[in-house]
């Protein structure tokens, strides 16, 4: 009485389902694995600078660095050889202005870049990311309306229809040096179209747009902003990048996008917005892509360097994830090393 009476002796629980089976070796691991990696579907950002033989480390991501053109045509050649799909190259001019104008100098490090990787015949996608935040002194994404005298600037004075034309003809500039692809980042609304109609009107119909159509406004950028020098200098960027509370926002802007004209859509920040790359596999028919941060990495690169995540395995999971959760291309600071292991596999 009151005691637990023992299992009688030679019963066990009948066990029906036994999915260990499948995971017994590595072979048959390796058999059955629903998601596989692939180097081609990695894209590297570069972010290139004026003058020669220049390489500025950036602390924030390590292994980065602020490259001049002659410098970055040999990372690139790298990360070719490693089997990596393409490159996005981020320009850090000389100078800045009020409007932004040097994203569309046809002499700056973006174009002077693409040139180089052109004729070095490297073999890559070529992709420009096309925004003024870099080139601006304020370091907002558009065009500012000046106020009435007396006021503040404000984020709500970043002019939508003011910064079309500036962007329009940075992506020219690209498409002119030889981007395959440009991808508008600015999340100012018509810029699909508006980039779309500058490249035809010009002659470049066979530039593809990936357009950044779920960009939120996260925290997850700081890194990126150091090395770009592209903090706001005021007020931040909600007014025009996306709340990362929103789903079905998320799902029209990229709606919209395809029916301006993208030939890819892009989520991000990737790690954060897995659910919205399941959705968007499911909803849009274009090629997806995950712009896995500069914070992402971040957060890996820090881990790791205190001996708390192991780096490669860390890495590999991450990437693994977004592309499970439906991104056929991934933007990553990862894309050699992640190569050079899918390689060695
Ligand atoms: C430019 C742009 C940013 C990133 C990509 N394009 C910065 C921002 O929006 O502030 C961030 C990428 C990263 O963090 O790696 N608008």
């Amino acid at each position: 009485m009151g005691r637990i009476a023992a299992a009688p002796p030679g019963l066990r629980q009948r066990v029906t389902e036994r999915p260990r089976r499948m995971r017994r070796t590595a072979a048959l691991r390796a058999l059955v694995r629903e998601t596989r990696l692939a180097p081609s579907q990695l894209v590297l950002p570069l972010f290139v600078t004026s003058g020669h033989d220049r390489a500025e480390a950036i602390p924030s991501l390590p292994g980065h660095a602020r490259l001049s053109t002659d410098r970055a045509v040999a990372v690139a050649r790298e990360a070719a050889h490693a089997g990596v799909g393409g490159v996005i190259l981020f320009g850090i001019p000389d100078t800045k202005d009020e409007d932004g104008r040097g994203a569309a100098d046809a002499n700056g490090p973006v174009a002077r870049t693409l040139l180089a990787l052109r004729d070095a015949d490297v073999d890559l996608v070529l992709m420009a990311d096309v925004c003024l935040c870099e080139y601006t002194t304020h370091g907002h994404c558009g065009v500012i309306r000046r106020p009435r005298a007396g006021r503040d600037l404000e984020v709500g004075d970043v002019d939508n229809d003011a910064t079309l034309p500036i962007i329009g003809e940075a992506a020219v500039t690209y498409a002119a040096a030889g981007a395959d692809v440009v991808g508008p980042s600015g999340m100012m609304d018509g810029q699909v179209a508006a980039i779309r109609e500058a490249l035809d009107e010009s002659g470049h119909t066979q530039t593809a747009i990936v357009a950044y159509s779920s960009k939120a406004a996260s925290a997850f950028y700081g890194p990126f902003r150091e090395a770009a020098g592209s903090a706001p200098a005021f007020g931040d960027r909600r007014g025009y990048q996306m709340d990362y509370a929103n789903a079905r926002e998320a799902l029209r802007e990229m709606q919209l996008d395809v029916r301006e004209g993208a030939d890819m859509v892009m989520v991000k920040p990737a790690l954060t917005s897995l659910d919205l790359l399941a959705r968007a596999r499911r909803e849009i028919n274009v090629p997806l892509a995950a712009y896995h941060v500069s914070g992402e990495v971040a957060m890996l690169e820090a881990a790791a360097a205190n001996g708390w995540i192991d780096r490669r395995s860390a890495a590999m999971e991450s990437l693994t994830a977004i592309v499970r959760a439906g991104a056929d291309v991934v933007l990553t600071y990862l894309a050699v090393d992640v190569a050079r292991w899918l390689q060695e596999k």
